[in-house]
């Protein structure tokens, strides 16, 4: 089973940082936002695949071996420094291209050739779910029905449910509902629910075919969940709603500063002195 980060888009909400930097590339305490994505995918998958941009090599260079500073570092004795470098690239990563942000639909398309005929997950790669635990949760609803397809939600206040792909449908209780309707970025009074959609997608193979004939929608691109919709007249899809610490947005410079705070106080037990200098 693969995992599919789709990570060829033009990060617009975060300029001027992610004029020529990666938004995806952009660090979140000691790594870059995407490290995070392709370790959880590497959990519940046994290849990550990354939809890349062909102007965002540093992506890929990240994940590839770099023997010159392997050998600097082994020769100076950081060996710590050693172990995080050679560990970013032995992750098993592997690429196709989107040669048009053409929409995220469009970018988990490219995969295809990829996926084959089997389920799959897709995670945004500007999305932290630290501890790694919703791809699990998300692949056992899946096996305890038939293996459909599941989508990870989060709650938010019903103000913001324009911004988000919103879910309507039927609360299973423990976390699960199963769902009945998908909108993208509904105006706010006609949102079907304040469940919005956070980023990890547990697909079957039929949203590949799906997309093939998937017409631009939101914003004139090819939308992920206007497919999904279209899925849900023929299969049962579920949706799971995680708590607001199991998963971090960092696409917007407000979100990748709280999200960078939150790590910094998961690894050291406290948040960053305030008087850096003291
Ligand atoms: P976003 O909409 O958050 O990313 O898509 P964006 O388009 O890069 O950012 P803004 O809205 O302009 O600031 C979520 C993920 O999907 C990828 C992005 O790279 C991001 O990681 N994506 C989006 C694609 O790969 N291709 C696309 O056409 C659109």
């Amino acid at each position: 089973m693969k995992a599919v980060i789709p990570a060829a888009g033009l990060g617009t909400r975060f300029l001027p940082a992610t004029k020529e930097q990666p938004k995806e590339m952009l660090p979140v305490a000691e790594k870059p936002v995407i490290q995070y994505a392709v370790e959880e995918g590497l959990v519940c998958s046994d290849e990550v695949v990354i939809v890349n941009s062909r102007d965002k090599k540093v992506i890929e260079n990240h994940f590839a071996s770099n023997d010159k500073l392997l050998t600097h570092l082994k020769e100076v004795g950081k060996d710590a420094a050693y172990d995080v470098v050679k560990h970013a690239g032995d992750l098993n990563v592997s690429y196709v291209y989107q040669d048009e942000a053409l929409g995220l639909g469009h970018a988990v398309l490219m995969a295809a050739p990829k996926t084959g005929d089997e389920a799959f997950f897709v995670m945004l790669g500007d999305v932290i779910c630290p501890d790694n635990d919703v791809l699990p949760a998300m692949k056992k609803i899946s096996d305890e029905h038939n293996g459909a397809s599941v989508i990870a939600v989060v709650e938010v206040p019903m103000e913001k449910v324009d911004r988000f792909g919103v879910i309507a449908g039927e609360d299973l209780g423990d976390g699960v509902w199963k769902i009945d309707k998908l909108v993208e970025k509904p105006p706010v009074d006609e949102a079907p629910s304040n469940k919005a959609v956070l980023g990890r997608y547990l697909l079957s193979p039929r949203v590949m075919e799906l997309l093939k004939t998937t017409k631009p929608g939101v914003g004139g691109e090819i939308q992920l969940t206007d497919a999904l919709d279209a899925v849900l007249a023929e299969e049962e899809m579920y949706a799971l709603v995680v708590r607001h610490d199991q998963a971090y947005d960092t696409g917007t410079i407000e979100t990748w500063i709280s999200t960078n705070m939150a790590m910094f106080a998961k690894d050291n037990g406290r948040l960053p002195a305030e008087d850096q200098w003291a």
